[in-house]
């Protein structure tokens, strides 16, 4: 029996104007690549027009403790001290950092599950082939039916050979939210260190990194914390932090970790230094509220499409396993397309319905994975069941 769920109250009254996004589209794609607030973009503008009036003196003189400033409110929001993270550019770097900080050897596994988003299954393999270790995958099919469902299927994975395991806390593709702390708990105690890609979780669930029980977090303040484009972190537990050296070496080599991360030559810091100002405005929203609202939207929508296209939740049906994302089935013969074909099913939906959501082909089937932000409403998820079932019928 399908529960019917409702969509959430607004937030507040013509919230989309907060953003620049398009008005006349549909957009249900902010976990692609996030979409920032007015306020923070001039934020970013105000320091960049600082740093160009000043550029020795901000870069320079004053760069790391200005870093630091902005460091601390993120550390503060997450639980992180201040020394034990660094900014990078996206989590697709902090990933990369640990990998090709890390040396295995041949014999070496490095493992991770069937939900990995691809640029991280590559720099795994990348990583793996350079020094004669292994990569795999664990199958965790779907329909997921309960967090100790994945839990079990990967802890019963692990082998002796297992150096690493890379753990998705929001999955990509199919936008479940893992039990990536409880994994992380269980292989601590088998001595696997684990990394979890944390790409979606900062901003879309309540989160304390380094309760998380991992060696290593990887996370972007650019998705869901709503921070200009080109913002992550990595967090990096203290007794592994003389091992991980950012992918970019400079002048601070051997003064630790903080230091290290601080420079990593010439950048833009105007990206990071806006960061408290995305804060303050979430913050100002209310984070519970944003995220209880994302939540809702998406256990809604779930079963709203399932409803109209006639097709099963891929996870239970009252949005338990979901954070602020849904991954659902397409209808009838969209869902046998191959991946060239489904992949075409996006820019048509975008330029014959102005209608902006991501197409995921997994395990051989495509999907949709609309995506909830406090400026969507109910009315942009109809838009996309009516011309996902139009796209169909053409
Ligand atoms: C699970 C996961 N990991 C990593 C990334 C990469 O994020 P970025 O492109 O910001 O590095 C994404 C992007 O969507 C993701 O979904």
């Amino acid at each position: 029996m399908i529960p019917k769920l409702q969509p959430p109250a607004r937030l507040g009254a013509d919230l989309k104007s907060q953003w620049l996004l398009d008005e006349r589209i549909a957009f249900l794609n902010h976990g692609s690549f996030g979409a920032t607030p007015r306020c923070v973009l001039e934020e970013q503008a105000g320091w960049r027009a600082r740093i160009e009036a000043e550029p020795v003196e901000m870069l320079s003189r004053r760069g790391r403790e200005l870093l630091t400033a902005a460091k601390r409110e993120v550390g503060t929001w997450l639980g992180m001290r201040e020394h034990d993270f660094g900014f990078v550019t996206n989590a697709t770097e902090g990933i990369n950092t640990v990998l090709r900080s890390l040396s295995f050897k041949p014999g070496d596994e490095l493992l991770t599950t069937s939900h990995v988003y691809n640029a991280v299954r590559q720099a795994m393999k990348y990583v793996a082939s350079r020094s004669g270790a292994t990569y795999r995958e664990i199958d965790v099919p779907l329909p997921i039916r309960s967090p100790q469902q994945i839990v079990q299927t990967v802890l019963d994975a692990i082998s002796a050979q297992t150096r690493l395991l890379v753990i998705d806390h929001v999955t990509s593709p199919t936008a479940l939210v893992f039990p990536a702390n409880q994994i992380a708990e269980a292989c601590a105690a088998r001595g696997v260190d684990v990394l979890i890609d944390g790409a979606h979780a900062p901003g879309m669930l309540p989160l304390d990194v380094p309760s998380m029980n991992a060696a290593y977090y990887a996370g972007n303040l650019h998705k869901w914390a709503c921070a200009p484009k080109g913002t992550g972190f990595l967090w990096v537990r203290p007794d592994k932090q003389r091992d991980i050296h950012p992918l970019v070496i400079s002048h601070h080599l051997g003064e630790g970790f903080d230091a290290e991360f601080s420079w990593q030559g010439t950048r833009d810091l105007a990206t990071w230094l806006a960061v408290p100002c995305a804060l303050r405005f979430m913050s100002e929203l209310g984070w519970d509220r944003v995220m209880a609202h994302n939540h809702a939207m998406a256990a809604w929508a779930q079963m709203f499409l399932c409803d109209r296209w006639g097709v099963e939740p891929i996870s239970p049906a009252d949005g338990s396993m979901l954070g602020s994302m849904a991954t659902v089935r397409l209808p009838g013969r969209l869902r046998e397309m191959a991946d060239e074909q489904a992949k075409s099913l996006q820019p048509r939906l975008y330029a014959e319905h102005r209608v902006e959501a991501p197409f995921m082909v997994w395990g051989g089937q495509a999907f949709v994975r609309p995506c909830c932000q406090v400026y969507n409403v109910p009315d942009d998820f109809h838009r996309l069941a009516e011309a996902i079932l139009e796209l169909g019928r053409a």
